[in-house]
């Protein structure tokens, strides 16, 4: 049972907060699983009195199946709002007034730039401190800052406040159910992990596709882009998830050290290579979206081919690819395994495609094992068929847990498993940064794509280059 908590989100009207932090208290106060004994100070810049601010975070809970006015109510006691500016020492002493005496959780959820001014305040008016009696915590958004240098930075101002056990990282990809399936499955099946290297796989892919575009998150966005907002933290686990070796234990020390390794041995692309190996697009109208720039030059789309040197994925390369104002919403992995034509059957010929394993993150969670099987009929004839299983057939009665949701329940209950270690990030910011430097020296030309495509034809040029194709 989660223990009694305070919890400051600071950037409380933001985006994050209605969308993704309000709605999982909520939910996990309708599931009786928050303590009788808690509360959640919202800290924002915004003048607004208390009743807008339930207004302002309960638009987007209101829409929900699961919405109940009498338990909002409920809810709502548990809530309070203090305005002030970031920058204003005092307004951090209200904070105090409204803490409980037990554990206190500060969400950093407002745009970074903010970060250190928070940190600062939160030193200065002694809300870091440990209270005598429970535990403090620190919670702390993407995009942990914008390249390495500033990563490391914000990394040991962090340290000289909080230990590292006090410290959580968030990656809500890392929270989604079939992320973390995919250690269940690799590793609690017998046949998978046997074939989990370049013995038998040809290469992998990953997409994060999403039809939205920038819509009200502009002035975040803008001069973020896709390599920052998604690439060096969802993908990157992702990537990790994947060529990671088998932790030593189902425990966090054993998660994130298996994780950590993986991303330390991803190869950086030098900034010479970045052209060829990295894809830059912005979808067509951008520029002229709210609160962006009219010459911007931030990309919303990326895809790049990448090898993680490690002997099981040696010479497997690795083609990623995110994007927004793209065709579909989705986010998958697929293993293609090398495809050989048995002796038996190079008359009658095999088909293209041989054996994929698909991991469909989201939306219509679960996996698909692409196969060979013989036709009916008198002739033998081969064709690639699917095995697939959802989580929505198999798992009727179980819902799959938002992300969110899981993440912060772990981290009241102070398992950091789903959380990232600092050394996690060094390398990835070390992977992302070179080709950053890439493209400030004019590697990759922003290419525009059209909005509901599947981004540049260059993205698609990549991988045809190496005789492969998106799946
Ligand atoms: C966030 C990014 O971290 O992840 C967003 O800032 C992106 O731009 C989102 O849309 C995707 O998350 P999900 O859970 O909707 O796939």
């Amino acid at each position: 049972m989660i223990p009694p908590f305070s919890l400051v989100i600071f950037g409380a009207t933001g985006d994050l907060t209605q969308k993704k932090l309000i709605p999982s208290l909520f939910k996990l106060f309708l599931d009786k699983k928050l303590p009788s004994e808690f509360v959640i100070i919202g800290f924002s810049r915004r003048p607004i009195a208390k009743e807008e601010f339930y207004i302002l975070i309960q638009s987007v809970i209101k829409r929900k199946k699961s919405y109940n006015e009498v338990i909002w109510r409920e809810f709502t006691k548990h809530v309070v709002y203090i305005q002030g500016e970031f920058e204003n020492r005092e307004a951090y002493g209200k904070i105090k007034e409204y803490l409980n005496k037990a554990n206190t959780m500060l969400y950093l959820a407002t745009p970074p730039k903010y970060y250190e001014t928070i940190l600062d305040n939160i030193a200065a008016s002694g809300l870091a401190q440990k209270t005598q009696k429970g535990w403090t915590r620190i919670l702390i958004e993407k995009p942990f800052g914008k390249d390495l240098q500033t990563a490391v930075m914000l990394d040991s101002k962090l340290d000289t406040l909080f230990k590292e056990e006090q410290i959580y990282r968030i990656d809500h990809y890392l929270g989604k159910e079939t992320v973390q399936n995919i250690i269940a499955f690799r590793f609690a099946n017998g046949i998978f992990d046997p074939v989990w290297n370049n013995n038998y796989l040809d290469h992998v892919q990953i997409t994060l596709s999403e039809k939205e575009g920038v819509e009200n998150r502009g002035a975040f966005y803008d001069g973020v882009g896709a390599l920052r907002d998604v690439t060096q933290n969802h993908l990157m686990q992702l990537v990790a998830m994947i060529a990671m070796e088998s932790p030593r234990s189902f425990s966090s020390q054993g998660v994130r050290e298996a994780r950590s390794k993986a991303i330390s041995v991803v190869r950086c692309i030098s900034e010479d290579e970045v052209s060829n190996n990295v894809v830059r697009g912005q979808y067509e109208g951008y520029k002229t979206e709210k609160n962006v720039s009219a010459n911007s030059q931030t990309e919303t789309f990326v895809a790049l081919k990448l090898f993680v040197d490690t002997e099981r994925f040696k010479r497997v390369p690795f083609y990623i690819r995110s994007g927004k104002g793209m065709k579909e919403d989705v986010v998958e992995i697929s293993l293609v395994f090398k495809q050989v034509c048995h002796i038996l059957f190079k008359e009658v010929g095999c088909p293209e495609e041989g054996n994929i394993l698909t991991m469909r993150i989201q939306p219509n969670e679960g996996i698909r094992l692409i196969f060979i099987a013989k036709e009916p009929g008198h002739e033998m004839k081969l064709s690639a068929i699917n095995m697939a299983f959802t989580y929505e057939s198999e798992f009727k009665s179980k819902e799959v847990v938002d992300a969110y949701e899981r993440v912060l329940e772990d981290a009241f209950m102070g398992d950091q498993m789903l959380f990232n270690r600092s050394d996690e990030l060094v390398s990835s910011w070390r992977f992302i940064t070179e080709i950053l430097k890439g493209w400030e020296k004019g590697q990759s030309k922003l290419l525009i794509y059209p909005k509901g495509s599947a981004g540049p034809k260059e993205a698609d040029d990549l991988i045809k280059r190496d005789r492969r194709k998106w799946v």
